[in-house]
């Protein structure tokens, strides 16, 4: 298949972004050369209100997307765009659809075929992003996709063919980390403060439980995930420790969510005789679990991979990429309404 040029809009939650990435490749040998992935945070925006609100992410997004489609048009020409792809779900809605309103008018003004990808596919692929991996004979493959909003594993018999093994029945493992994190009075986003916090304290400090870790000795293997109880272990573990070191609780609720995604992800690799397992989502850009994750797959004797650290986060780059994905296996077009829940 001839190389095509996707112009890709993201504005799920609180980053704008819009990419251009080449694609070639095919299913087979599909190759990815990111062109341009400039992405807005709305951090400083959200921080005073400890989390997203999603009318001000909307306002911002109709602020920024202009912005950032002048700075692209400055890399490349847009002329030269072959599709515009943009997430239509899931995500908050009033942030959904300034994306989607925004890129029909581009499909208008410049005549080019538009269409809606799903955002946890483009988190899925954001693995395929960086061109140095070798992807040969790496399936069977288990895939660990966790985000602040998602948190599934998937069995993957190939590139465009999967099956979801589990996913969280309650919190997805990055809001449980922004949550926590909002119990040690730290600043939102959670994730990145819980990390740096839980450098200086003992992973070992404090016995969190492991949710639904022991469900995998079962005969039936579940694959599912809880996050809320552990969440709560640590909320009533600080009202009983008033003195506590938030260092130690923070390694040591990292430190659990760990555990629960490593052994679940290795024990998914083992049970499913897969060659490699990947890691993506916001919650990937966490060191201390790619590099445990990486360990306990690697020595496996599995291959493990995790997105390049601009990937992980909230990006368009990666729905290019699924939208690429989407082209070759002439997935039915997705309707170009926000949808929260859909799924994959
Ligand atoms: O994928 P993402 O950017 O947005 C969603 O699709 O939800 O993920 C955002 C989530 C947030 O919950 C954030 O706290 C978490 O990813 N996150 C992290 C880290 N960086 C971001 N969690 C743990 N450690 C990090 N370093
Ligand atoms: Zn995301």
């Amino acid at each position: 298949m001839k190389k095509i040029n996707i112009l890709a809009i993201e504005t799920s939650c609180d980053d704008t972004s819009i990419a251009v990435v080449k694609c070639s490749g095919g299913v087979n040998a599909p190759k990815f050369e990111v062109l341009s992935n400039i992405v807005s945070s709305q951090i400083k925006i959200h921080r005073p209100f400890g989390g997203v609100v999603p009318n001000l992410a909307k306002r911002e997004h109709i602020k920024n997307l202009p912005k950032i489609l002048k700075l692209t048009a400055k890399n490349f020409d847009i002329k030269k765009i072959d599709y515009i792809a943009v997430t239509v779900g899931p995500g908050l809605e009033p942030a959904l659809w300034t994306g989607i309103t925004f890129a029909q008018e581009l499909a208008k003004k410049t005549n080019k075929p538009l269409m809606g990808v799903n955002h946890m596919k483009g988190h899925l692929y954001s693995n395929w992003l960086s061109p140095q991996k070798n992807f040969k004979n790496i399936f069977p493959s288990i895939s660990a996709v966790v985000s602040g909003g998602h948190t599934m594993i998937l069995l993957m018999q190939s590139s465009t063919k999967w099956k979801k093994l589990g996913e969280t029945i309650d919190d997805a493992a990055g809001e449980a980390f922004d949550k926590v994190a909002r119990m040690l009075e730290l600043p939102y986003p959670g994730g990145p403060e819980i990390e740096k916090s839980a450098m200086l304290g003992n992973p070992n400090a404090i016995k969190f439980p492991r949710p639904l870790l022991g469900s995998l000795k079962d005969f039936q293997k579940n694959y599912n995930f809880s996050f809320s109880g552990l969440k709560t272990s640590v909320l009533y573990y600080l009202r009983d420790h008033p003195n506590a070191s938030k260092n130690d609780v923070a390694a040591s609720f990292q430190q659990a969510v760990i555990d629960v995604l490593t052994q679940k992800t290795l024990s998914a690799a083992k049970q499913y005789k897969a060659k490699s397992a990947m890691l993506s989502g916001g919650v990937s850009a966490n060191k201390t679990l790619r590099e445990i994750m990486r360990r306990a797959i690697e020595n496996s004797g599995k291959k493990f991979f995790a997105p390049s650290f601009e990937f992980n986060t909230d990006n368009a780059a990666m729905i290019a990429a699924a939208a690429y994905f989407d082209l070759l296996q002439k997935n039915p077009p997705l309707k170009f309404e926000a949808d929260s829940n859909i799924t994959i």
